[in-house]
């Protein structure tokens, strides 16, 4: 299976994350983000005691500014086992019964959870088969909840 899906089979044999940012200034990272947010129609105050799922948080970078908006639960998955070490480092500050990194494929995720907020950056457009692995994260929007799919910070595709 690992060898079929793009990328994730590439980045685990080279033990290598594809994903790296300059964030040394933090507030500037954080403006960034939050700039994005505002963007999307979401608050960032919103986000505080909600549930969120990400797919695809590459090393972390970005899911840091999630991290810092306090959701209730954070749950994380990824295919690289580089990424997902990265991904756990970095968000070690918050505490495990917050926040949860998991290693699995996309297509391969299942949890009885369902989320409010179904975030998926960078991850969705470039798939060999995007649209039912589109139907698949959208199995965990819980009602009244929504999805979020980016294809990055500059071009903008929320649906
Ligand atoms: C380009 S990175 C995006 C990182 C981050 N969201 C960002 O915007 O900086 C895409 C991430 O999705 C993961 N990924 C892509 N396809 C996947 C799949 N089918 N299953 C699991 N992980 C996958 C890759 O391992 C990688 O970490």
């Amino acid at each position: 299976m690992q060898d079929k899906v793009a990328f994730v089979g590439f980045y685990e044999s080279n033990q290598i994350s594809p994903v790296s940012q300059d964030i040394i200034d933090l507030n500037k990272h954080f403006q960034r983000r939050e700039s994005l947010f505002r963007s999307l129609g979401l608050l960032p105050s919103f986000i505080a005691g909600k549930s969120v799922l990400e797919f695809g948080p590459g090393s972390g970078h970005n899911a840091l500014y999630m991290a810092s908006l306090k959701p209730g639960r954070y749950e994380l998955v990824d295919g690289n086992p580089k990424g997902v070490q990265e991904t756990r480092s970095r968000l070690s500050a918050y505490s495990d019964s917050q926040v949860e990194v998991h290693q699995s494929l996309f297509e391969e995720f299942q949890t009885d959870a369902q989320f409010d907020l179904v975030w998926a950056e960078g991850c969705l457009p470039h798939q060999s088969e995007p649209l039912p692995l589109l139907d698949h994260i959208s199995l965990f929007v819980a009602r009244g909840g929504g999805i979020c799919g980016l294809h990055s910070q500059r071009n903008l595709l929320p649906f």
